[in-house]
């Protein structure tokens, strides 16, 4: 990507992050009948880099909205219900924040960075 198009730097621990898309992804998979898009994008929204996760699944209710990242939290039979658990993790170490789209067309998970202007205080191993 040219530089100009790409005018945010984010400093992300790739291993992680990698794990999170795929915590997303699978859940989105599994949400969605054969023949649903799962999108997996990033854009820069009001300055910040924002990566997104959407899916043309069933959504969630407010009841499941409430509960999802709670550890062991899960509604599939053979679920452990620790992806998003690890995911919020992984969130809150980059500094990042996740907000929720969800309708019964589908969810997006949205995850915004801090902008290069924020304070970035994510450890150097
Ligand atoms: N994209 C989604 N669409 C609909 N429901 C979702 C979606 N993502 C998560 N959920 C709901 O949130 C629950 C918790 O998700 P989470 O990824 O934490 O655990 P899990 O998928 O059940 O188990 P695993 O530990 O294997 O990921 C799921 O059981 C499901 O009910
Ligand atoms: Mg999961």
């Amino acid at each position: 990507m040219a530089a100009s198009a790409c005018p945010l730097r984010v400093i992300l621990d790739e291993k992680e992050i990698r794990q999170l898309i795929l915590n997303m992804a699978r859940n989105g998979l599994g949400a969605m009948q054969p023949g649903g898009t799962l999108t997996i994008g990033a854009r820069v929204i009001k300055n910040s880099p924002v990566l997104f996760i959407k899916d043309e699944g069933t959504g969630l209710d407010d009841n499941l909205l409430s509960q999802i990242g709670t550890p062991f939290f899960t509604t599939k039979e053979n679920g452990a219900g620790l992806g998003l658990a690890v995911c919020y993790r992984i969130v809150a170490r980059h500094k990042a924040k996740i907000e929720v789209d969800t309708s019964p067309q589908g969810t997006t998970f949205w995850i915004r960075f801090p902008n290069s202007r924020e304070h970035y205080a994510f450890p150097v191993r």
